[in-house]
């Protein structure tokens, strides 16, 4: 029998917030963008790695069929917020854009963003986040979708998709842009990603317009400030750690998990809110329907992981939640994992060696994860 679980981060969930993030963790001053913030309280939490796994899995007590967003949206995101069976084929339509083979065949085009980035960033005083981070993110997301095209407008929402028009709360930029990729979708198809979800079919019919933009909306949110705090956060550490940079140039067979480690500690999506009442089919609302569940509480326990507050990539077993658990795991779990090792390999191979200046700005959790980034607010480095 392990300790006893200690919610060390409890303290610091805003549980009576008025926005409670089910995609991300809503903290009062890191507030990201691939939210689905609901308006009223969770009521409780739940925390640690059984009892979060087990309450993903149950889709019938834990509901998804929830509005996340109401503030900056009015539709749902999909397959996001509806319950199986209906999550089961919007799924079953977009699993085959993210399997492992699909996006391994890309890996020659993220290696190729990833060195122009690295030459472009390392050795200069640009910010970490912004100027490599986010832009690989999206010019590798632009090579999956097909949308070379969109990059720069991608990059120039900066890192959530809801504070694009500038620092409040908006969903306008990016409702634009989805109101536009579906009237070009329909009108006059280009081959790409965008062409082939609007003509996808659901239980025999093809998706309407409100159901497009559900799909994209996630599609474009969902792999930004995640990924992007996992580049960052792998810059980070092998910036502080060059030995752990050194055992994976000798044991490159090691990268996978070191990325997993990365993923548990990092955790860049930190809970995700469930509702107990399906809100769709509900006669009434409670106010307390809403259960915010803990990923970070599951790669914190510490009757799972030994030592959790330390990133060790010499971990055996790393059965991290970061990515979810059950019918709703993170379908773009190969997309980051391949992502981020293209561009850990082409750092090896770049011979470069760096350490974190004082002027990074990273804020960490309270308490007895002091040493876990919540947010890199900032980061910047300087050659070795
Ligand atoms: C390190 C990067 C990422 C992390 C940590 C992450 C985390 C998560 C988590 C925890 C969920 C489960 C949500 C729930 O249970 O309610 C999820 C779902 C999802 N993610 Fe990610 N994500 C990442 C990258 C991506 C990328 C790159 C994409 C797409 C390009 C993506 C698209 C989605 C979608 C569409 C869903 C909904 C799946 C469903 O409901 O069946 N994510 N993600």
């Amino acid at each position: 029998m392990g300790r006893q679980f200690e919610p060390v981060w409890a303290h610091f969930y805003i549980l009576d917030s008025p926005a409670i993030s089910t995609y991300g963790v809503a903290m009062a001053d890191t507030f990201l963008g691939i939210t689905n913030a609901v308006n009223v309280p969770a009521a409780h939490e739940i925390t640690g790695h059984k009892s979060v796994r087990e309450a993903l899995r149950n889709t019938e007590k834990y509901s998804s069929d929830l509005q996340g967003d109401a503030d900056v949206r009015d539709y749902r995101q999909l397959p996001l917020e509806v319950d199986p069976p209906r999550h089961h084929l919007y799924r079953t339509a977009l699993t085959p854009y993210f399997v492992k083979p699909t996006i391994e065949k890309k890996s020659p085009e993220f290696r190729k963003n990833s060195a122009e980035l690295i030459s472009q960033v390392f050795g200069t005083d640009s910010e970490i986040s912004r100027s490599l981070s986010l832009p690989l993110v999206m010019k590798n997301l632009g090579v999956i979708y097909n949308r070379p095209q969109d990059v720069a407008e991608w990059v120039s929402w900066g890192e959530s998709v809801w504070t694009a028009a500038g620092d409040g709360r908006n969903g306008d930029v990016l409702h634009r842009h989805l109101d536009e990729i579906y009237e070009e979708a329909i009108t006059n198809p280009k081959q790409d990603i965008w062409a082939e979800i609007a003509r996808l079919e659901i239980g025999g019919k093809v998706i309407s317009k409100e159901e497009f933009i559900g799909i994209s909306s996630v599609m474009l949110a969902g792999g930004r400030d995640t990924v992007v705090k996992l580049i960052t956060g792998a810059i980070w550490h092998f910036g502080r750690a060059p030995e752990d940079f050194e055992y994976l140039r000798q044991n490159p067979d090691r990268i996978d998990v070191a990325i997993q480690e990365l993923l548990r500690f990092l955790t860049p999506n930190a809970a995700m809110v469930r509702s107990t009442v399906p809100e769709s089919t509900a006669e009434t609302l409670p106010e307390d329907r809403y259960v915010q569940i803990s990923f970070i509480s599951g790669n914190f326990d510490e009757t799972v992981f030994e030592n959790p507050y330390k990133l060790d990539i010499r971990r055996e077993r790393i059965p991290h939640v970061s990515f979810g658990f059950g019918p709703h795991t993170c379908i773009g779990n190969h997309v980051s994992e391949i992502e981020a090792k293209v561009f850990i390999e082409t750092l090896l191979e770049s011979g470069l060696k760096w350490e974190i200046t004082e002027s990074s700005k990273i804020k960490f959790y309270p308490g007895a994860m002091a040493e876990v980034p919540e947010h890199f607010e900032s980061l910047y480095l300087r050659l070795r």
